[in-house]
């Protein structure tokens, strides 16, 4: 990872960026205020070079001008359009991008927290890269100092953005990683190295004995199919004093074949990632904790591998969930709301939060409904709903709330069974949240569900994501947690 400082302004840098803003229509661009004023010469340098530069000032358009023997030698212009924190996130990915091949880079930043979280984050997510080779061109930017007046008084603000990114980090590389390394075990081994050492901090991992002593039906049907067995996993972050208690539940599918009702090829080629929900909470709750804030958290990962063989779950098999509902499951493929269904029950029954949020590469008709960057919200909540929308806003993420359409309720209704948990018929989305809505209990109300599996993927380098894992969720929550108190 990028090593990032706060500079005041003794420094004398090799390398200067300073940022740039559109002029106005038909206008050149302008250089941005800067909290360390540039000097005279280099000022007026840059701005003489602007009208010439073919520089818009759009947010991550980027120029470098060659000043031999001079100091700073190279003068880097960086668009960072309006300069609001997005902006400012884009831009620094751009740069990220665009100076990979300096190893040391001084940028002069706006006045304000917003703009040095944006670029500190959009630094660091859009330099991300997951490799499992040592082969290929690396990289060279490796320091990038950050020139403001005040470092003192930006600390904490710098220590927030660089978590927020680490651990989003985080979540990309266990999403990334090729199912061949990644099974439940493997996960849970992972939440507990990233977890030791903290204070505050407790984990308890189940394991198939103790999920089938306990009774949780679902995680054990879904994960039966496997050699590799599943595990919950459960991390509790409980600072002293606090008064609000979140429970947050994410989808840990460690690859989903579909089981017996099979995926064809093209719809199974990515489902390594079919565990980015549980990653995304993990993340944010050892976000919180390194944070230190001021909120109780739980996070409940039920972790499975989906597979095909002779001790896999059948189409028109009945579960008995924890805490006993039932459900007839007719596509092994809708596996992913029956492990979320225990997590759930456990939840409310057990651990009885205030608040219950889970998180879910729940559904292709996910990115059917919102495309491939929005992230499908559920609640009664109305309080809730617009809370999390204004922290996933925030943090540069994206969702979009939808309606726990009524009139499909009566096709989750079974001959057999309580219910029924992969009906034909209705939205797909909205059919599953309904199926999960079953098991909220008391806590109905204070619920809600992310349908994140379009925006959990990037197909191509976009701002501060790159190809890959997105981490979508780790900025949103920590945002949303940071609020409550
Ligand atoms: N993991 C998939 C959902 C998914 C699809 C995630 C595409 C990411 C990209 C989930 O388990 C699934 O297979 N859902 C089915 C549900 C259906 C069988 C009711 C789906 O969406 O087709
Ligand atoms: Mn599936
Ligand atoms: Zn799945």
């Amino acid at each position: 990872m990028l090593a990032i400082r706060l500079v005041s302004g003794s420094t004398r840098p090799d390398t200067l960026v300073l940022p740039v803003r559109p002029g106005g229509p038909d206008a050149p661009p302008v250089l941005a205020p800067t909290a360390v004023p540039t000097g005279d010469d280099v000022r007026a340098e840059a701005t003489a070079l602007l009208p010439a530069a073919r520089l818009t000032g759009a947010v991550g358009g980027v120029r470098e001008h060659l000043r031999p023997g001079a100091a700073p030698s190279r003068l880097w212009l960086l668009g960072v359009g309006a300069g609001d924190e997005p902006d400012w996130r884009s831009a620094g990915a751009a740069l990220a991008r665009a100076a990979k091949d300096e190893t040391q880079i001084t940028i002069s930043v706006s006045d304000g927290v917003a703009a040095l979280r944006g670029l500190v984050e959009g630094l660091l997510l859009g330099s991300y890269r997951f490799r499992l080779t040592e082969a290929g061109p690396r990289p060279a930017l490796a320091r990038v100092d950050l020139l403001v007046a005040d470092p003192e008084a930006l600390a904490d603000t710098l220590a927030a953005a660089r978590t927020t990114a680490e651990m989003t980090a985080l979540a990309r590389d266990l999403t990334n990683t090729p199912s061949s390394t990644k099974h439940p075990e493997w996960f849970a081994d992972q939440v507990a190295a990233a977890a030791s050492g903290r204070p505050d901090l407790h984990l308890r991992v189940r394991g198939p004995r103790e999920l089938a002593d306990e009774g949780f039906g679902g995680i054990l049907a879904v994960g039966g199919g496997s050699a590799r067995g599943p595990r919950l996993v459960e991390l509790d972050w409980r600072p002293a004093g606090a008064r609000t208690h979140v429970v947050l539940v994410g989808k840990g599918i460690t690859f989903d074949t579909g089981g017996i009702s099979i995926k064809p090829v093209p719809a199974m080629k990515l489902m390594r990632k079919d565990m980015a929900g549980a990653a995304a909470v993990v993340a944010a709750t050892l976000g919180a904790a390194a944070l230190r804030l001021p909120v109780r958290i739980t996070t409940l990962t039920p972790l499975a591998e989906n597979m095909v063989s002779g001790s896999a779950f059948r189409p028109g098999d009945v579960i008995r969930h924890y805490g006993g509902l039932t459900s007839e499951s007719t596509n092994s493929d809708a596996e992913g709301r029956l492990v979320l269904a225990d997590a759930m029950a456990y939840a409310v029954r057990e651990l009885k939060p205030d608040l219950l949020v889970d998180l879910a590469t729940l559904t292709g008709a996910n990115a059917v409904a919102l495309g491939k960057r929005h992230a499908a919200l559920y609640s009664e909540n109305d309080d809730l709903a617009t809370g999390l929308l204004a922290g996933i806003d925030a943090a540069g993420e994206r969702a979009w709330r939808m309606p726990l359409g009524e009139d499909y309720l009566e096709y989750l209704a079974s001959d057999i069974a309580d219910l029924h948990s992969s009906p034909a018929r209705g939205a797909g989305s909205v059919v599953a949240a309904l199926f999960l809505r079953e098991f909220t209990g008391d806590l109905r109300d204070r619920w809600a569900h992310l349908d994140m599996s379009a925006p959990s993927w990037s197909d191509d380098v976009q701002g501060e994501l790159v190809k890959g894992a997105t981490g979508w969720g780790v900025r949103g929550l920590l945002r949303w947690l940071a609020t409550l108190g």
